[in-house]
């Protein structure tokens, strides 16, 4: 029940009326019985400072951060954490006492999710990462920081992959790929991840590499969760490799951010039935 006792969070974002975050999180506020309410608000990008002003006037224990605030917001906080600054996004933003202090918890929700369902080791891991926007960066620097020692990059443009090579240098060995050696930095991969929209609802015949590239000595990682199986995985899957799905990164980014904010432990299990029984429903 929402008392005078209720404690706020929500969701920054333009636009908000897709998420699960709201449906997810209020599932899991009532199943540990915890006296939150998780709202959507849609906050055009002239407004965040206002957004932001109002986490401070209403005393909201925090928010999550959605496109496309979450670069935007970075200057509107007291603090950001040192992962987060160095992605240069903030997804999560907790309330410590009227000081904002903004975290990422998209990359950590990502490698949590991967090491759950795989059981891979990442310090023996060669990584080959599609794509250099804001998700690759996410990724890219969390798996760094939790042990990865090598990245190759494959990307459309050659300046984004670059940006993002030079930002995860020194802490690991990174390569960007020459157009002509992507076959190789494929195929020699142990853990190849898609982090572009190739494949994403509605063009879900395309994938962003031939399938002959695919075999089964691999770990394929696909950030897209609309579909639950892009033709990437399907193919990977028709290979003999093992394939992680978008929707474990989405549920523990989650997790994550409802950690920060009460200090109890996500019922992780019931978040994930919650967004996959609302995906196969045809959310599209
Ligand atoms: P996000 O925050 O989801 O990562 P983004 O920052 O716009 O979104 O990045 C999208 C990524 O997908 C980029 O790496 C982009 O390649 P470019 O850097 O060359 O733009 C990649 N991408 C998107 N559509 C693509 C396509 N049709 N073919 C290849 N790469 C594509």
């Amino acid at each position: 029940m929402i008392t005078s006792h209720t404690r706020l969070v929500g969701l920054l974002g333009h636009p908000v009326r897709h998420s699960q975050s709201p449906l997810m999180h209020n599932t899991a506020f009532a199943e540990l019985n915890l006296d939150y309410v998780y709202l959507a608000f849609d906050v055009a990008p002239d407004e965040l400072p206002h957004a932001v002003q109002a986490i401070r006037a209403f005393g909201m224990r925090g928010v999550n951060v959605t496109i496309p605030h979450k670069v935007a917001i970075l200057p509107l906080l007291d603090e950001v954490d040192p992962l987060a600054r160095q992605i240069g996004a903030v997804n999560t933003v907790v309330n410590e006492q009227g000081r904002l202090i903004g975290y990422n918890t998209d990359g950590l929700g990502y490698v949590r999710s991967l090491v759950e369902e795989t059981h891979l080791d990442l310090t023996q891991q060669r990584v080959t990462l599609l794509g250099a926007g804001g998700a690759a960066r996410a990724v890219a620097c969390t798996l760094v920081q939790q042990g990865v020692k090598a990245i190759r990059i494959i990307n459309r443009s050659r300046e984004k992959a670059e940006q993002l090579a030079s930002l995860l240098r020194p802490a690991a060995d990174v390569q960007v790929v020459e157009p002509n050696a992507c076959q190789q930095a494929v195929e020699s991969a142990t853990l190849l991840i898609n982090t572009t929209s190739v494949g994403m609802y509605p063009h879900t015949a395309e994938m962003p590499i031939p399938a002959e590239w695919l075999h089964s000595g691999q770990i394929v990682s696909d950030l897209i969760y609309n579909p639950l199986q892009t033709k990437l995985l399907a193919e990977a899957e028709r290979a003999g490799a093992k394939t992680h799905g978008g929707v474990g990164m989405f549920v523990y980014q989650g997790a994550l951010a409802f950690s920060l904010w009460t200090n109890a432990e996500a019922p992780v299990e019931l978040m994930r039935q919650t967004v996959l029984s609302k995906l196969r429903q045809g959310g599209n």
